[in-house]
């Protein structure tokens, strides 16, 4: 897909990955509409980047992940790509996973950018097409300890997403997943940590661990999935 004049929603974008998205999306001319909860500083963001529109919602809601899709195309009167890209980590050993936690982090991660594929879908097949970008991980790949819980919400989300793909085919509707490795944001401090092990886990394994990507080298990558509808990117 060509960037330019494109209106491209990019959730998860006040800060981390998503905001160097949003960023890199306006510099190539995209009008983007940066959705995440807080408010302030996405009204800062649409500010500085031209022709946006922010929404700031709770994208582990569906109704409000409905409500942002709907503003967006009132205001635009067309959505021509989706990156899904808010997510959250949940760490720690499987028998301590705290279910409550992990069913919101599963709500975040996978049942938003479900609904938001279900609400953008037919506004995409209206225009004649679209792109959708969800962002996954590297670990949806990978059996690692301690990660099981947040990596299994990133196999439920590829399975989505690359099943759609195939669906979607038919209607110019091009699906595709990103996966990031460790990349340098707020996301370990962010994630639910379900026991000790899990505290300090990334500090205390870090002289084992590759150095980590920034968010603009990963913002690159979603760019190069949304230019080039390739199905699956690795970041790393
Ligand atoms: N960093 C990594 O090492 C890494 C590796 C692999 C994959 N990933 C994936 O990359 C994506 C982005 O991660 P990141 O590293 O940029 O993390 P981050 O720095 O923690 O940013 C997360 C973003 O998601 C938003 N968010 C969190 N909960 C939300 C909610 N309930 N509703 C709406 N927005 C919400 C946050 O904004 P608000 O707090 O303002 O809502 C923020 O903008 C995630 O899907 C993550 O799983 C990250």
């Amino acid at each position: 897909m060509e960037i330019k004049n494109k209106v491209i929603i990019v959730t998860g974008a006040s800060m981390g990955i998503g905001l160097a998205t949003a960023r890199l999306l306006s510099e190539k001319g995209a009008k983007v509409a940066p959705v995440a909860r807080s408010k302030e500083i996405l009204e800062k963001l649409a500010e500085e980047l031209p022709e946006s529109f922010s929404v700031a919602a709770d994208l582990s809601d569906a109704k409000e992940v409905e409500r942002m899709i709907d503003e967006v195309n009132k205001h635009y009167g067309r959505i021509d790509a989706l990156v899904n890209n808010a997510g959250r980590g949940i760490y720690g050993a499987i028998e301590n996973t705290d279910l409550d936690a992990y069913r919101k982090v599963f709500d975040l991660n996978v049942v938003g950018p479900l609904a938001a594929m279900k609400k953008v879908i037919p506004i995409m097949r209206r225009e004649g097409g679209g792109v959708i970008v969800n962002v996954s991980s590297m670990v949806s790949k990978a059996y690692i300890p301690y990660l099981g819980a947040y990596a299994s919400t990133k196999y439920a989300l590829n399975a989505i997403s690359l099943t759609a793909r195939a669906e979607l085919e038919k209607d110019g509707i091009v699906v595709s997943v990103v996966h990031p490795g460790m990349t340098a944001t707020e996301f370990g401090k962010n994630a639910v940590k379900s026991d000790v092990i899990a505290q300090g886990m990334e500090s205390r394994h870090r002289e084992h661990l590759p150095e980590p990507d920034t968010a603009e080298h990963v913002a690159g990558r979603i760019l190069l999935a949304l230019q080039s509808g390739e199905a699956e990117i690795f970041a790393h």
